[in-house]
């Protein structure tokens, strides 16, 4: 007979304890431990103490003899959604897609369910977070498949594993994990206890029946999604939807994906009819790119797509002290390094003043190959020169600063000058390489970067005359 026990598991490093302190004894923090449910069968009991019990004798076969089934996928018809997805969601996985609150999570599983109804696919929306109602008014501006998905408002854990059990689903929406409750354990809905019982309980019967399982959660504000690592844990796939909800682009990356490449990008653009995939996002922010000074753009490489991104950057004199180092879509501890290089090796000094780096459009590169964008944009800023050429197209460049000032390979060299030349953009500043692409134009170090940089803005033509 299965009864239920509660155990204490910490929220930052998934230690179990089986009485509730203060202090977690795996990791040292404090309040963090939360109570969960485990079912203590009397079988396990039984197992201990007597020593192994003898156990019919399996045999491990070579991995060339096991049967893998061909992985079937279900498109969402979102052709950015399936790409980060690695082509689709597989059956009996299980997806968990964070974001921000109002960044679109609810509008792609929505316009993806719609779409894959529309396909002849059985769909399930579970909404624990709007009423039946809500759902429907959204549905409403996303055209007619998703109008059809059938949705359920619910926040019980044990009625939602039985729905699904009942309809068995192709595909299954639970929006949002922190919204189910199980009534059985006392911590409220949203915490880790809570959070992780509903997502071991709904992947075993999502698993069972095969139903794509997606669990829509909220990014707490360290970043993680749904709060609690043990959940990225048990989860086949992480999404995170980011973007500034004021601006109308959205980026879709996969953090974990046991069925293909992280680091796959996908944009889109939260129209008044939901979300607009932007197939061709370089030339959108190419397009957007101004010609004024501390404009560059970079060649960044998202996945194995190539992305043309505009980094801006604004140096201005302050009277705060220290000034502030303000850094958005790029990492702030690589902006302190890059202005030390700047003006330790590149005779660039920003000294007391304010500096702000940007990228444009709401996106992140988390890549060393952005830092001789950001270098020549502050440098940029803070000459007051603009590196656009005389026709008003913007400088295109990658590479990575290394700490006495050299400029350091990254990866991908080749696309991403054949992206920036896609575009017209020529040559790109970067590092040397062997067998360097046409296009290309090499330096050494960060200050010869600045140098060809500011030749190209018509240095020479001015000593000339
Ligand atoms: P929503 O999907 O509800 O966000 P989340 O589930 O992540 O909290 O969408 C949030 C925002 O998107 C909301 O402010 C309204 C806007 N929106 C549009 O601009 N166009 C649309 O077609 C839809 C459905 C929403
Ligand atoms: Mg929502």
């Amino acid at each position: 007979m299965a009864k239920a026990r509660s155990r204490y598991v910490c929220r930052d490093c998934g230690h179990e304890a089986l009485a509730w302190s203060g202090q977690c004894a795996g990791c040292g923090e404090w309040n963090t431990l939360d109570e969960v449910i485990v079912q203590a069968t009397a079988k396990r009991g039984s197992s201990g103490g007597s020593g192994r019990r003898a156990a019919a004798a399996v045999r491990s076969v070579p991995l060339r003899d096991v049967v893998a089934p061909r992985e079937e996928r279900l498109g969402t018809g979102i052709g950015e959604l399936d790409r980060v997805l690695g082509g689709g969601l597989v059956p009996g996985s299980l997806v968990l897609l964070g974001g921000s609150p109002g960044i679109g999570k609810s509008t792609i599983t929505a316009m993806a369910l719609g779409n894959m109804v529309s396909a002849g696919r059985q769909a399930l929306y579970i909404t624990g977070e709007e009423s039946a109602a809500q759902v429907r008014m959204r549905a409403e501006r996303l055209g007619a498949g998703a109008l059809d998905v059938p949705a359920l408002a619910e926040t019980d854990l044990e009625t939602v594993a039985g729905a699904i059990e009942a309809e068995r689903p192709d595909v299954c929406v639970v929006d949002s994990v922190q919204t189910l409750h199980r009534a059985e354990l006392s911590s409220a809905p949203g915490s880790v206890a809570q959070v992780r019982e509903a997502a071991n309980t709904l992947m075993e019967v999502a698993k069972r029946n095969g139903t794509a399982l997606v669990l829509v959660g909220h990014v707490t504000k360290e970043g993680a999604v749904a709060g609690p690592r043990v959940l990225e844990h048990l989860v086949d796939c992480v999404l995170l939807f980011e973007g500034e909800r004021e601006r109308s682009y959205r980026t879709l990356r996969a953090l974990k994906n046991r069925f293909g490449a992280t680091s796959e990008l996908g944009v889109f653009e939260m129209r008044s009819g939901g979300l607009v995939e932007v197939e061709d996002p370089s030339a959108r922010f190419v397009g957007e790119a101004t010609a004024a000074a501390g404009s560059v753009v970079l060649c960044a490489m998202e996945g194995t797509r190539p992305l043309l991104v505009e980094v801006q950057a604004l140096v201005a004199p302050t009277e705060v002290v220290p000034p502030r180092r303000v850094a958005n879509g790029i990492d702030r501890n690589r902006l302190a390094m890059i202005l030390a290089v700047l003006s330790r090796h590149g005779g660039v000094q920003v000294g007391s003043a304010d500096v702000f780096v940007n990228v444009a459009g709401g996106v992140r590169v988390d890549e060393p190959g952005a830092d001789l964008a950001i270098a020549l944009a502050v440098a940029s800023a803070q000459r007051g020169e603009p590196l656009s050429d005389d026709a008003g197209k913007p400088l295109a460049c990658f590479g990575e600063v290394g700490l006495t000032g050299e400029l350091r390979y990254v990866a991908h060299a080749e696309r991403r000058v054949a992206e920036a030349l896609k575009f017209g953009l020529s040559p790109v500043l970067g590092p040397r390489i062997k067998d360097a692409p046409a296009g290309l134009a090499m330096n050494a170090t960060l200050r010869a970067a600045l140098g060809s940089a500011r030749q190209r803005v018509g240095a020479p033509v001015a000593q000339a005359a």
